[in-house]
């Protein structure tokens, strides 16, 4: 069995670095990569789904408020050698589980496996869960209830043939549940791709913003807040790491007030969001009142071809219907008056689609000038980035499969 200094919480003056993995959606690893570096942490490793830090438990807590594109902050707490489930319940029930899980509190138990001899995915989570209620039970006479909930301890394994690793999850739900979205319209975009499609768009609110299409508001509330430099997760109050035992209450009073220190006192350039179902533009409006940004958003029911656009010129970004997900297939016209609004309207603007479809990005007849691939809902998707200068559109729409080649 091999540990790295176990946790104590609370958090005490012998805070030491801890291997840390900050854990996002495929696709968004680059991104949550340089929110790190910005907040000053070097990454020891970048992968798919994550990037790992050396960060205190006093820092990694932090991280839950001011990450926009990560899923869950997770600090190690032991690595153990099993083969099998039955060493797993061996090696896991000699760990100091007594130090950071409450016996009177709630416990949930999540993990990734790829081991020869596990064949239910639920197994490995009921070994490890019994191991640490187990040994709670010889230790401290009590046991916590345990379920799937993950509102409020839990432990998060990652095990590999016979390696695992026991992870504290300080996060505890995913941070893209940022706690604003109470009314989500149609396939909404989760909110840690929103944030990382704005920084990608190099979006900073010194530019107009302008988002046709805007579903349930997620881009013009995620650009608004990165705008005001809000912390994302000031928005929600339950976290993991509060739960586990001597989380000390004064100490994340204190996280959340440095947070909000943070925010810019600048408004931003116009943000205008529309769609043209006055159901969708009000799932926005009531999302943006709870998200504390409705008076930084311009609202409008209209269709995407008649949105106000204002005379200083910014970035404008559609997220239609791609088919695939809403089941419509009959979007090639609808793409047609895209590449036609964004010719005719938006000289001078920089556009952007996010969507899925060689046909449908061909059906722009407008040359992409980039084009960066992203996952959302798992469906391949891309961000295509289009420089609307007077005469960029082709002539025919053949000539723009050539740059579609590489997409979905
Ligand atoms: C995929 S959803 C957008 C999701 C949004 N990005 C979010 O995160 O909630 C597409 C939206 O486009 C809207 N829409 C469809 N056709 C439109 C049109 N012609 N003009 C304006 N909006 C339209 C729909 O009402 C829907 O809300």
């Amino acid at each position: 069995m091999y540990t790295f200094g176990y946790h104590t919480l609370p958090l005490t003056e012998h805070d030491p670095k801890r291997f840390t993995r900050v854990t996002c959606a495929p696709t968004l690893a680059p991104y949550l990569k340089q929110e790190l570096e910005t907040l000053g942490f070097d990454c020891l490793s970048m992968d798919k789904t994550g990037v790992e830090i050396k960060a205190t438990t006093r820092e990694a807590i932090g991280l839950n408020l001011h990450l926009r594109t990560a899923f869950h902050v997770l600090q190690r707490f032991a690595d153990i050698n099993c083969r099998n489930a039955d060493e797993l319940y061996r090696e896991a029930k000699r760990l100091p589980w007594d130090r950071v899980i409450d016996p009177a509190g709630y416990l949930s138990v999540t993990s990734n496996v790829n081991n020869p001899t596990i064949t239910n995915s639920m197994f490995p989570n009921m070994r490890l869960k019994d191991a640490i209620c187990d040994k709670l039970v010889e230790v401290a006479g009590k046991r916590p209830d345990a379920g799937s909930k993950q509102d409020a301890m839990v432990v998060h394994m990652h095990w590999r043939e016979n390696k695992a690793r026991i992870y504290l999850n300080l996060t505890g739900r995913k941070l893209s549940d940022r706690g604003y979205r109470k009314m989500p319209y149609k396939a909404p975009m989760r909110e840690t791709i929103a944030a990382a499609v704005l920084m990608e768009m190099g979006y900073t609110g010194e530019k107009p913003l302008v988002v046709p299409m805007c579903g349930s508001g997620t881009l013009a509330i995620e650009a608004a807040l990165m705008a005001k430099e809000r912390a994302a997760g000031l928005l929600r109050s339950n976290y993991a790491c509060n739960h586990f035992l001597g989380a000390s209450e004064s100490d994340w009073k204190q996280e959340r007030a440095d947070a909000n220190k943070s925010v810019a006192k600048r408004d931003p350039a116009p943000i205008i969001a529309s769609d043209i179902e006055e159901e969708a533009v009000e799932a926005s409006r009531k999302n943006a009142i709870t998200a504390g940004v409705d008076h930084l958003i311009e609202f409008h029911v209209c269709d995407f071809a008649e949105t106000p656009l204002p005379d200083d010129k910014g970035d404008i970004i559609l997220h239609g219907e791609y088919g695939v997900r809403l089941g419509d297939d009959s979007l090639i016209e609808t793409y047609n008056r895209k590449g036609d609004f964004f010719k005719q309207q938006c000289a001078g603007w920089t556009g952007y689609v996010f969507t899925s479809g060689k046909p449908l990005i061909a059906a722009m007849k407008l040359k992409v000038s980039k084009r960066t691939p992203f996952t959302n809902a798992e469906i391949d998707c891309r961000l295509l980035k289009y420089e609307l200068y007077e005469g960029s559109r082709t002539s025919k729409a053949s000539d723009n499969l050539s740059d579609c080649q590489d997409t979905v």
